[in-house]
């Protein structure tokens, strides 16, 4: 088996907010219990609606907030109680791209600089040496050597994100979040920057968490998803399970919602009704029991556990009437 780059256990992080003067603060449970393990070269895609926890999850991994509890392995190596040299390596290890490429570009220095810094602040390289590994990364995402020069809004949104990605690789991370990284772009060039980060994938063997809502762009890159509900993992498996044979209703909704090529007329097209509900006041039992057309009783009061059904997780009480 290759090499475990991320071991998430039961990771949380709570919000606390206040709900105007005089009222007491209230606690959002962004992130409520995520575990899994991601494998070198290996791709988990997160997916679920606005507001689920995906990008609290984001930060979470890439330490740039502490859980509320759970543990974090990167690497092998241990996040809490880590030393302060221990958290400096850790963070080499792991590198995001935001949806935005201004999040991680600054828009006052040249492209070839900004690659360069990492390899600056981290490593022993000559100038030289640095200018010469910073055209190679340039290169293998389809910038050419005049690029070095020019600053990030001289480029189109495509080329700002292979930027960003490229600046992100230059250490050659253990593990890369990407937090939808390609939903700002056009469509047209969405496959090519997709297609990008896949070729890097393979050439230095990361490890991906890719965020989107886009099912479609999901099934293209991943190899196994996660989808999150209200903070919680609905449901957890490999691509091809998840895809062919969703078992929670929620993926199942999430799925019958994304238009495809080929529809499949013997599967049932699930609506997903109602509002997400609000993260300050979810509903009790199952978050997911006000808009489930399968909902019971039970639903309402008695939290699923995520589970092994089948040869996926999933949190859902009749998991198994949905096993075709
Ligand atoms: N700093 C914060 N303070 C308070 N609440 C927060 C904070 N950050 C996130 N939240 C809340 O936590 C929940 C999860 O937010 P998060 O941004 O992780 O969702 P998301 O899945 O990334 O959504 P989107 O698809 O819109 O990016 C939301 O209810 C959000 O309002
Ligand atoms: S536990 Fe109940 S409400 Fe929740 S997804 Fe399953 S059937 Fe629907
Ligand atoms: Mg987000």
């Amino acid at each position: 088996m290759s090499e475990i780059v991320l071991t998430a256990r039961d990771l949380t992080r709570h919000y606390d907010v206040s709900r105007g003067l005089f009222k007491p603060h209230a606690t959002v449970r962004a992130l409520n219990g995520v575990s899994f393990e991601l494998e070198a070269g290996k791709t988990l895609a997160v997916v679920g609606e606005s507001g689920c926890g995906k990008s609290t999850l984001a930060r979470a991994l890439t330490l740039i907030e502490e859980p509320s509890s759970g543990s974090l392995k990167i690497a092998g190596q241990e996040v809490t109680g880590a030393t302060k040299a221990q958290r400096k390596q850790l963070r080499k290890d792991v590198q995001m791209v935001f949806q935005s490429p201004y999040a991680s570009l600054n828009p006052r220095q040249k492209v070839g600089d900004q690659l360069g810094e990492p390899l600056l602040i981290n490593t022993n390289l000559s100038a030289a040496e640095r200018r010469e590994k910073v055209q190679a990364m340039m290169a293998q995402v389809g910038l050419r050597p005049e690029h070095y020069q020019r600053y990030p809004h001289m480029f189109s949104g495509g080329q700002r994100q292979r930027i960003a990605l490229a600046r992100a690789m230059m250490l050659q991370p253990k593990v890369l979040v990407a937090d939808e990284p390609t939903s700002a772009l056009d469509v047209s060039i969405q496959a090519q920057v997709l297609n990008l980060f896949m070729d890097l994938q393979q050439e230095f063997n990361t490890g991906y968490v890719f965020i989107s809502h886009n099912l479609a762009v999901v099934r293209h890159v991943a190899d196994t998803v996660l989808v999150m509900y209200l903070g919680r993992p609905a449901e957890m498996g490999p691509k091809e399970e998840i895809y062919n044979r969703p078992l929670h209703p929620y993926t199942q909704a999430l799925l019958s919602a994304t238009p495809t090529i080929h529809p499949d007329p013997s599967k049932p097209k699930i609506k997903i009704v109602g509002e997400l509900p609000n993260p300050l006041n979810p509903p009790s039992g199952c978050a997911f029991h006000k808009r489930c057309p399968y909902a019971t009783e039970r639903c309402a009061v008695e939290v699923p556990e995520l589970r092994w059904v089948d040869n996926r997780q999933v949190a859902c009480h009749y998991a198994e009437q949905f096993v075709a």
